[in-house]
């Protein structure tokens, strides 16, 4: 069992990579905010794969939460990350930063992203790839790894992440893991552990929902159609609020009138106090 060394400043960071970079490791990044399930671990072996020494960034990012959000109540559980990733056998550092380090006084830079980060979540969110964008330049300019890994359950916030680090000239492959789901399809979140057992069942409807909407196309039918009976699934099903159901180009995320190219479908919605995004290529 591979034990993680652990850092929680940026220069103790950059000096353990240089010492391993300097004896020919490349670097593998996963930036996470923590409260790490087996999806995260899933991206963690995936990096193992494609590099020699694999860091794992835990920081809960105040910048991508508007205050009315749950960065107070957002699950912090460090010990048991550390342990996780001790089991997993394929982290060998973890970077854990104070808010200071990362924001520290005098803070005053932001980060604006266009492109694949206009509309869906940015519609109900707009503080958020502001945010994301911010912290993961700061995490890849710390880092410089060969590869950084992210989880295609935000698939929004991957393009968004690989447009920033293109634009920003970074040389680094951004890369997505595919989601990983519970036994009724759930996808895998830190955040539902927020749901109880009620909220739970009305949870796994959300990718049925979506696969159904997919056959539909699949038939031919028309797109925006689908995407309303999808919003009216969701809330027969139980669901409180229906951000979105939107079937989009899958590299730029744009509307798209037929399926000639590549397309995802994405959805948002509420149960309660909590919101969960899923996502599936058409
Ligand atoms: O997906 C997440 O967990 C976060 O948005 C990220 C990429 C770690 C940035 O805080």
């Amino acid at each position: 069992m591979t034990r993680p060394l652990t850092c929680h400043t940026i220069l103790a960071l950059c000096e353990q990579l240089a010492q391993w970079r300097a004896g020919g490791a490349s670097i593998g990044l996963v930036p996470t905010m923590g409260a790490l399930h087996d999806g995260h671990l899933s991206l963690v072996r995936a990096t193992a794969k494609r590099a020699d020494k694999v860091v794992v960034s835990i920081f809960v990012n105040p910048t991508q939460f508007a205050p009315h959000e749950d960065f107070d109540t957002y699950p912090r559980t460090l010990d048991t990350d550390r342990e996780n990733l001790a089991d997993s056998g394929a982290a060998d550092l973890i970077f854990a930063p104070g808010g200071g380090e990362i924001y520290p006084p005098g803070f005053a830079t932001a980060m604006h992203v266009d492109g694949p980060a206009l509309g869906l979540e940015s519609d109900f969110r707009p503080h958020f790839f502001g945010g994301v964008a911010i912290i993961v330049a700061k995490l890849l300019i710390a880092a410089l790894p060969d590869i950084a890994m992210f989880g295609e359950k935000d698939y929004q916030q991957l393009l968004v992440i690989r447009r920033m680090a293109a634009d920003l000239g970074l040389p680094i492959e951004i890369a997505g893991g595919p989601i990983l789901r519970e036994d009724d399809g759930l996808a895998m979140s830190s955040r539902n552990a927020y749901l109880d057992a009620e909220e739970r069942k009305v949870a796994g409807q959300l990718n049925l929902v979506l696969k159904a909407a997919i056959a539909r196309l699949r038939k031919g039918d028309a797109i925006r159609e689908v995407e309303v009976t999808a919003e009216t699934a969701l809330k027969a099903a139980g669901f409180d609020t229906v951000d979105y159901v939107a079937v989009r180009d899958a590299e730029t995320l744009a509307t798209i009138e037929d399926l000639a190219h590549p397309a995802r479908i994405l959805a948002a919605a509420k149960i309660g106090k909590t919101r969960l995004i899923d996502n599936m290529a058409v």
